[in-house]
């Protein structure tokens, strides 16, 4: 039996690294899943990879951005109308731009409140209703070990990713009368396009015996973590945030 058989999950920034990686996981384990992204030729190409090489995997992109309120209404109305029902919504849309207090203006700091946080509520705005109907429904967010414990010249994402888990503790409270699941996963380091970005292969080599069993984390192990959270097999744990790859 596949641990997400007929159930309907939306993932956001599925179009690479860790929400690809959870969406190919979601695929093979049975889930119908859309992906929902900016990027329109990587979202299709996962799309494709589901559709054409996971046998029954099937997928669903729509190219939205989450950080907008009508992008998102609209692409909940989509999955509806297309595969009727909601039960699996991942969180896991974001950007990381770094900086100090004084290295960060004021656009990008709005501009990461609005992407990493704005998009989570508006997701759970409205895809809630729906699961709120079937009285049932999973929600992960993926925040990061920096919401934890914070970290050095990365103020606005680590507040951004501190503000998810008050988010994911809170909306568990609302949530649980409707036996809707609210967690979050912490990731520290792993191996995407986001954690190279600004970091050079000199600095990462320098640096790597920092980090837990002295390596990166692959996507496919925080992928691994989301979907137990996201499966039944969690189904007396929520307001809960996992910690991927070691706290310090
Ligand atoms: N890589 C790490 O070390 C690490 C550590 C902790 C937490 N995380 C978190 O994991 C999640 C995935 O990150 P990743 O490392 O795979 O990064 P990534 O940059 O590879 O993927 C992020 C995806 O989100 C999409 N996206 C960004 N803004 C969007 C928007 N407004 N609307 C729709 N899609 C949007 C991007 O296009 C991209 O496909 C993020 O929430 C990130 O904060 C990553």
């Amino acid at each position: 039996m596949k641990r997400l058989e007929g159930k309907v999950a939306i993932i956001t920034g599925a179009a690479r690294g860790i929400g690809k990686a959870t969406a190919i996981l979601f695929a093979r384990e049975g889930a119908k899943t859309v992906i929902v992204d900016v990027l329109r030729d990587e979202g299709e190409e996962t799309t494709e990879y589901i559709n054409l090489g996971i046998p029954g995997g099937t997928a669903l992109f729509i190219q939205a951005d989450v950080s907008e309120a009508d992008d998102v209404k609209n692409m909940v109305e989509t999955v509806i109308k297309k595969l009727g029902k909601i039960d699996i919504l991942v969180n896991n849309a974001a950007i990381q731009p770094v900086g100090t207090i004084l290295e960060t203006d004021v656009n990008t700091w709005d501009r990461v409140m609005k992407v990493n946080l704005r998009s989570a509520f508006l997701c759970c705005k409205y895809v809630v209703p729906h699961m709120i109907k079937n009285k049932s429904g999973s929600i992960v967010n993926v925040a990061s070990v920096l919401g934890l414990r914070g970290g050095d010249k990365i103020i606005a994402y680590a507040t951004s990713k501190a503000g998810l888990i008050g988010f994911t503790k809170s909306l568990a409270e609302d949530l649980m009368p409707y036996n809707i699941r609210v967690n979050a996963v912490a990731p520290r380091a792993i191996d995407t396009q986001m954690f190279r970005a600004y970091r050079s292969e000199e600095e990462l080599k320098k640096k790597v015996g920092r980090y837990l069993f002295g390596r990166l984390g692959r996507p496919e192990e925080v992928a691994n973590a989301i979907l137990f959270l996201a499966s039944d097999e969690a189904s007396y744990i929520t307001g809960e945030v996992l910690v991927i790859g070691g706290y310090c």
